[in-house]
């Protein structure tokens, strides 16, 4: 039997570039530079317009689910045909309206009549256009793409998407899991991951999160974990928040959780974007190839761009800031021109009796393999080409499964994964108002659907015929069995272990710690000082003394300076711990620290002084472009400047967080608005430097990003107190380009720690 593993890597480094340009020709256009956000190509009329004309195009960067029948049938129909038709106001049923702005009445001064349809109808329709949010899950953001097959997957699955440059189309959806639908994107909390394939041999939804391992080993208590983990039920607080009692509670006597729970207060927890976060399947899966030859694998998302986290102190001022963060990260670098892209990759393991490789169950999603012991071996390539037209539409009404498989992909008995083959399916028949959810047009499959199912509400398609049964004669007998020759699900004959029929798990399950260990093990300095201090801050704002104590118990068996940290912080004694400590190999893939990256999409701001020298400064936004980054020009007012360049940034609109680098043009004085005396955000200002530039410097400095400076702008470095010499990963040029080239270099690291080294060892 050939060996997977090996097999797998052969032809990659062939398809990689091929699967990049295949996927570029599906973008709708050549993208010039854009800055996101600017005014669209048409200018809107000062006035109210009165000359009929249709409905809006679509904006370059967008686009809806493929037209299909609710059956699946592709059709020729224009996006725009799903679309509102037509210049003219219209009821539901398409009469045409003369008025919408005042109801009939019973004389000017008199009482509404009831007889007044189109005033019944608006208001029916508005008070049930809201439906529930998702159990979990609930706060999200999506994008169109495609997926290109490297073609090396051969030897572990059949499924055809897997295939040498077969392109499929995708929708991604990415969230936050605790926080409700109006909640802040960056909150701690671990990010949804999910991706639906739509085959030709029917869809596959590949339902991952962005950290490999999962909170419980049994499905059955997740509904525990929830209720744990949302608000408090007496007050409904706190939103979005793991930092509360209920929480650490359920964690603190659930040990099992302690692996994913480290994860959440590592760096993972605070996502830069959702271009930058890995994506796990977690669970292990079981592929199967053309000869029925099984391997048993995880999937892996590893993104092109690296992983990268905000600080804590950058989620804190986001959240007040641009609660929409990571949805609007996503949609501007889509916008931009800067497709956000993915490799996905499998660890292979065999599929031996005992459903383990290197003495760990894979059955178990609170493992992971680690990628020393398996490597990821890349096997295609998605990337995200277009932003949603209509959020409700697409977002919010997509629904992933991860029952929803194709042939050469097929399910393992992990007890977390088969819990989740019921629940999904059974929640949205309520989220989205009954068992057709599949015709609406997100969900529908871009493969032929027979399934025999019929009628319940909003039922869309129009079924012929009169046997919707098997057998039958009365039709034909259609539709049929189909065999492995017509690409049937193959419905694998698994040997299943034989036991007695109890609620229990097997002892591989007990140990809760080991893998903690060995993630702590794995960190650099600077991430072991992010994960003391998210422990110190959740713990703190619990109230019930025993469960910060517990938890430490749970710290002080992952590792005894972690634990003596926080309880140090807590002003708590460090118990011992309980569970053998192992000296735990390291795997350096677990940490996110190191390497060099792309910075498409990266915004840069650029601060000048309206009244200074702009010269040179259009020069550098376009160097920006160039290298792929969205250049963001930084000033005291907003319009445009005297040399023509736009100000996209105001001082009083904006923050730190919006910039990964900032490039200083410019010193400019305190502006009229900047209020130093009363404005709270303004920092101690000074008379040559605005304070809003002070306080956005000292952010900058604090959360190590790169800051670049030159002429008047290194003056502004001076005011603000920072000594670009001394100073790590502060760059003052002669020069914008030469300047925005060391700049760039730098930012491929993401942050400069170095400038503020780590107490941890
Ligand atoms: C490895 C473990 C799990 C992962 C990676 C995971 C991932 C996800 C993701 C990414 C979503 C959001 C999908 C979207 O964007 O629409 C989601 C939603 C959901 N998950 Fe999970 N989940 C896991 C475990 C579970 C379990 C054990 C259950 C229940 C037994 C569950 C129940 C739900 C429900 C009810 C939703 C809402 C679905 C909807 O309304 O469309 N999940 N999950």
């Amino acid at each position: 039997m050939p060996d997977p593993v090996n097999a797998l890597t052969d032809a990659v480094k062939k398809t990689v570039e091929s699967a990049g340009r295949l996927a570029h020709e599906r973008l709708s256009r050549q993208t010039p530079p854009v800055v996101p956000g600017t005014p669209g190509a048409e200018t809107p009329a000062y006035t109210e317009p009165t000359e009929p004309v249709g409905p809006p195009a679509p904006k370059p960067d967008q686009a809806g689910p493929d037209r299909r029948t609710a059956t699946g049938t592709a059709t020729d129909l224009p996006p725009t045909a799903v679309a509102q038709q037509g210049a003219f106001l219209t009821t539901a049923h398409g009469a045409r309206l003369r008025d919408t702005d005042h109801a009939q009445k019973a004389g000017r001064r008199g009482p509404t009549l009831l007889q007044d349809h189109h005033l019944r109808e608006k208001i029916s329709h508005f008070d049930h256009e809201r439906i529930p949010e998702r159990a979990v899950h609930a706060r999200g953001a999506g994008a169109h793409g495609v997926f290109v097959g490297y073609g090396n997957a051969g030897s572990i699955s059949c499924a055809e998407l897997f295939g040498a440059e077969v392109v499929t189309d995708v929708f991604v959806r990415f969230s936050t899991v605790v926080g409700s639908r109006g909640s802040a994107d960056t909150a701690r909390d671990t990010r949804g991951f999910a991706v639906k394939f739509y085959t030709p041999q029917g869809t596959w939804d590949l339902v991952g999160n962005n950290i490999p391992v999962f909170f419980i080993q049994e499905g059955i208590k997740f509904p525990d974990l929830v209720h744990a983990a949302k608000p408090q039920p007496d007050r409904e607080i706190p939103q979005a928040q793991s930092a509360h009692d209920t929480f650490w509670d359920f964690v603190s006597l659930h040990t099992e959780a302690q692996h994913h729970t480290l994860w959440n207060m590592s760096d993972r927890g605070l996502a830069r974007s959702y271009r930058t976060m890995e994506g796990f399947g977690i669970h292990t899966f079981r592929c199967v190839d053309a000869e029925g030859a099984t391997s048993l694998v995880k999937f892996h998302w590893k993104p092109k761009l690296g992983v990268h986290s905000l600080t804590w102190e950058e989620a804190q001022l986001v959240q007040g800031n641009d609660p929409d963060f990571h949805r609007r990260d996503l949609a501007d670098a889509i916008e931009a021109g800067a497709h956000p892209q993915w490799e996905l990759g499998v660890q292979v393991m065999p599929d031996t009796d005992d459903q383990t490789f290197a003495g760990i169950d894979l059955l178990d999603s609170t493992k992971l393999v680690p990628e020393e012991l398996a490597p990821v071996q890349p096997i295609g390539l998605l990337t995200l080409t277009h932003n949603p037209t209509n959020y409700f539409a697409e977002t919010e009404q997509v629904a992933f499964n991860p029952s929803n498989l194709v042939p050469g992909i097929e399910v393992t008995d992990d007890p977390l994964l088969q819990a989740r083959l019921f629940s999904y399916l059974d929640t949205q028949i309520s989220r989205l108002g009954g068992p057709n959810w599949t015709q609406l047009p997100i969900n529908r499959p871009h493969a032929d659907v027979n399934d025999n199912l019929r009628d319940g509400q909003h039922q869309s398609a129009v079924h012929g015929g009169v046997a919707p049964y098997r057998p039958h004669s009365l039709d034909g007998g259609c539709p049929f069995h189909a065999g492995a020759a017509d690409g049937a699900f193959l419905d694998l004959p698994v040997k299943v272990a034989a036991g007695v029929k109890e609620r229990a798990l097997p002892a591989s399950y007990d140990d809760h710690f080991s893998q903690c260990q060995q993630f702590w093990a794995s960190m650099t300095p600077v991430e072991k000082e992010h994960i003391v201090a998210a422990y110190a801050f959740e713990l703190a704002k619990c109230f019930e003394q025993p469960i910060k104590e517990r938890q430490l118990q749970a710290l002080a068996n992952i590792d005894p300076v972690l634990c003596s940290e926080v309880a140090t912080a807590l002003g708590l004694p460090a118990p011992g711990p309980t569970v053998p400590l192992e000296a735990p190999d390291a795997s350096p893939a677990l940490s996110q620290v190191g390497g060099t990256w792309p910075g498409d999409g990266r915004q840069v701001g650029i601060l000048v002084d309206v009244d200074g020298d702009l010269s040179g400064v259009s020069e550098v936004a376009d160097a920006v472009h160039e290298a792929g980054m969205v250049p963001l020009v930084v000033a005291a007012r907003g319009g445009v400047l005297p040399d023509g360049t736009t100000v996209q940034r105001a001082l009083n609109a904006t923050r730190s967080i919006e910039f990964d680098a900032v490039l200083l043009a410019g010193c400019p004085a305190p502006a009229p608005d900047a209020l130093v005396a009363r404005d709270a955000k303004a920092g101690a200002g000074g008379a040559t430097l605005d304070p809003r530039v002070t306080l956005m410097l000292g952010e900058l400095d604090r959360h190590c990003k790169v800051i670049g400076a030159w002429g008047a702008g290194a003056q502004a470095l001076e005011a603000a107190g920072i000594d670009a010499a001394a100073t790590a990963g502060v760059v003052v040029g002669d020069s914008g380009p030469a300047v925005l080239a060391e700049v760039t270099e730098l930012m491929g690291a993401h942050r400069v720690w170095e400038r503020y080294p780590a107490r941890l060892s």
